[in-house]
């Protein structure tokens, strides 16, 4: 049993909401901890013929089994987290830090109101940036001061170091994609947070020497949404014609498609000290490999793209997912490739 982070390796989530439900159903971790910026990112999971749009409440929600957390790096938006609580009925295991930040109206004001935010950054609008900017500033309400989230309030460090030092399995799942890193993405194209590993592991209150594994999901190509550089994009037209339209969860706004960037990811391979890598969406480029399980399933040219990507980056890819579905997935850790 083991301590894992799960985290975005381009520019968005890259389908990481489906991933870590399908490891939370299969490896059936004590605590599911939320780390990352907060309800700026949009996860999708399917199952059980639904769909759950989730912002705050960890993806893994769908093992029953699991404890879910939110770490005082993460900040909180009390009507979203009600709005997914009655959503995914996961209130009775559902613990929100008493340090986290919450979001005011007057952050999504500020947010969508200014020209520079919303104008040239293009952020989701949901008050992240001012939210983070008054937690710098010592002013930002906390969830301790927040009523709506008394009958929630935690110690998330505390019960996670104490699951792990049980030798419990926990997994800290992050949001928003690497390339999006405050410090280490295309600022100022960028979100309000450093979004790799080592921030994740400090959002929840885990030390580094207490992480045992860093799996960072990519999509099989590259998507982005909003401005900023994007050095493997290709036009809408060409998008097109692969058969690739995606719409941002969060803000329905169409997003921009490019090839695999190896570039940006060897880089997130080696700032977020990756230890296994998800390659989702594969089916979008080879429509055959829809709803695969087993690795023979897949064509050769599948296989050889997602080999290719293994060898180039020099981390193993233990989970390919073909669908949109919780069980749409290969899982290489009972494979040979
Ligand atoms: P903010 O995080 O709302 O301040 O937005 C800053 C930048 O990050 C914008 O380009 C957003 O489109 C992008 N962004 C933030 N969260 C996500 C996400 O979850 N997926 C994809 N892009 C995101
Ligand atoms: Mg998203």
């Amino acid at each position: 049993m083991a301590c894992m982070i799960i985290a975005g390796g381009q520019w968005g989530d890259e389908g990481k909401g489906k991933v870590v439900a399908y490891l939370a159903l299969t490896d059936k971790p004590k605590i599911i901890a939320r780390a990352g910026v907060g309800p700026n990112a949009g996860h999708t999971v399917y199952y059980g013929g639904k769909t759950f749009g989730l912002r705050q409440i960890p993806c893994g929600f769908v093992y029953e089994g699991a404890r879910l957390l939110i770490g005082p790096g993460v900040l909180v938006n009390p009507e979203v987290i009600k709005k997914e609580l009655e959503l995914t009925g996961a209130g009775p295991r559902f613990g929100v830090d008493r340090k986290c930040t919450v979001i005011e109206n007057s952050h999504i004001e500020q947010d969508k109101s200014s020209d520079f935010l919303k104008g040239k950054i293009g952020t989701t609008g949901t008050g992240c940036g001012p939210a983070n900017a008054a937690r710098i500033n010592r002013t930002a309400k906390i969830a301790e001061n927040a009523p709506e989230l008394r009958e929630f309030l935690a110690d998330v460090p505390q019960e996670i170091n104490q699951a792990i030092e049980d030798g419990e399995a926990v997994f800290v799942e992050g949001s928003q994609g690497f390339g999006l890193s405050l410090f280490h993405g295309t600022y100022p194209y960028v979100t309000s947070k450093d979004t790799s590993a080592s921030t994740l592991a400090a959002d929840v209150g885990v030390g580094p020497t207490k992480v045992d594994d860093v799996m960072l999901i990519f999509k099989a190509y590259t998507s982005r949404v909003g401005l900023g550089p994007f050095p493997t994009e290709v036009s809408q037209e060409k998008a097109e014609e692969l058969g690739i339209v995606e719409y941002g969860t969060v803000t329905g706004r169409r997003r921009r498609i490019g090839t695999f960037d190896f570039d940006l990811a060897k880089r997130s391979v080696m700032i977020n000290s990756a230890t296994q890598l998800a390659i989702t969406n594969i089916d979008r480029m080879f429509k055959e490999a829809a709803k695969a399980r087993r690795w023979d399933q897949l064509s050769k040219d599948a296989q050889d793209y997602v080999a290719s990507i293994e060898a180039e980056l020099g981390v193993p890819v233990t989970i390919v997912s073909t669908g949109s579905g919780t069980e749409d997935i290969i899982d290489m850790r009972s494979e040979k490739m």
